[in-house]
């Protein structure tokens, strides 16, 4: 159940969205307040996963503002502004404003505002993304998580799945609790199905995660088709299913890769990066994918060149980058220490920016 909390100072509105909101199956209010003040506290006080703010409303603080401030300190919280069509607005995740409500509005489309609804908008499978680098340490789960966050965020419905059985590490990214499961609490084969959803954790601001077995005697016991079989099943329900992924490219892990849709390979400017990129590329080609699923290129810490240009980069890989994401310790580091994605952290940052601009590459590249 999602918590939905309600600002407006006008009842007539308060009635109407209220309305609305009871109608939903996922989702319950939390409560409604009138002034921006009560509003921001109850917002930061209280778990609200989704907080429709009245865009007109009167007072210092104005519907934007209250956004802002709950952004800052809820960054998980999904935020829509009710306007009217007389005050058209537009979205702005990194202000704070996921989506946009414009009055008097249906209920199907307050739904999609609200995010909630995950599937019935749909049309066939999710793009399943595995996000792949030959080289340890490059990036890959770190970006697998955000880039979940940041697609979730822009409004799509969003499956992580942590690929690597042994270590996997998409666990520690995440404040969860104790009582979460993993793939290993699945059935095999055609009985996976059925028990799919309760697998699965809900993460920060909606994003449906399937972690790896939580010790390392437990990796054997799951295996790569396995993986496949969640990665197909959360693809019926989920735009985008997204796969953290192993280094090791062999017969025990082939079936994630042969399911995925898109393979977004993370390389940083380090030559032995490149040459292991380079040869990974060629299995790939030797498995035939060339041609059947788009591999993308995503430069990692793209602002330490170390010598190598992305000219010669994209030419020696015969790729090209599709998003440059910028070097940021302090954010970075920090928010995988707090357990909470950076793009979540601070979504002004130039990193979650660039974060933006990768997922935007990727829904439009399932467009063309
Ligand atoms: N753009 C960046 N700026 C600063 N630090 C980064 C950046 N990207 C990743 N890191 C840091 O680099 C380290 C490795 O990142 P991560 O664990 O995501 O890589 P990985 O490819 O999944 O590694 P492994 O091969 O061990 O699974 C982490 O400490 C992470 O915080
Ligand atoms: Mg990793």
């Amino acid at each position: 159940m999602k918590r939905v909390l309600i600002i407006t100072d006008l009842p007539q509105i308060a009635e109407h969205l209220k309305a609305m909101v009871a109608r939903e199956q996922d989702v319950e209010l939390a409560g409604v307040q009138a002034s921006a003040e009560t509003g921001i506290a109850q917002a930061s006080t209280e778990q609200t996963d989704i907080v429709i703010v009245d865009g007109l409303i009167q007072g210092k603080i104005k519907g934007r503002e209250i956004a802002k401030r709950i952004r800052s300190t809820n960054p998980g919280t999904r935020i829509v502004l009710v306007t009217v069509p007389t005050k058209p607005e537009v979205p702005r995740p990194e202000e704070g404003v996921d989506a946009v409500f414009v009055l008097p509005g249906g209920a199907n489309e307050l739904t999609t505002a609200m995010g909630a609804q995950r599937s019935s908008r749909r049309e066939g499978k999710g793009q399943m993304i595995a996000v792949y680098s030959p080289k340890g340490g490059t990036g890959k789960t770190t970006i697998a998580v955000n880039l979940a966050c940041t697609l979730r965020r822009n409004g799509a419905s969003v499956a992580l799945v942590d690929g690597v059985m042994q270590f996997g590490s998409v666990r520690h990214l995440f404040e969860i609790p104790d009582t979460a499961r993993s793939i290993i609490d699945l059935p095999a084969g055609a009985a996976m199905r059925a028990s799919i959803s309760e697998a699965v954790w809900e993460g920060p601001g909606g994003v449906d995660v399937l972690f790896a077995p939580p010790r390392p005697e437990q990796a054997e016991l799951v295996s790569s088709t396995e993986i496949a079989n969640a990665m197909s099943l959360l693809a019926d329900t989920h735009d985008y299913v997204i796969v953290d992924t192993p280094v090791r490219l062999h017969e025990d892990t082939l079936p994630v890769f042969d399911e995925a849709t898109t393979i977004l390979l993370v390389i940083t400017y380090m030559a032995a990066t490149l040459a292991t990129t380079r040869a990974a590329i060629d299995t790939f080609d030797a498995l035939g994918y060339r041609g059947k699923k788009p591999i993308l290129l995503v430069l990692n810490q793209a602002d330490t060149n170390a010598g190598i240009s992305r000219g010669s980069l994209e030419h020696t890989l015969n790729l090209s980058v599709v998003a440059e994401i910028p070097t940021d310790f302090k954010l970075i580091g920090d928010a995988n220490n707090k357990h909470t994605p950076f793009v979540l952290m601070d979504p002004n940052a130039p990193a979650s920016k660039a974060m933006g601009a990768l997922a935007t590459a990727l829904v439009t590249q399932k467009r063309g």
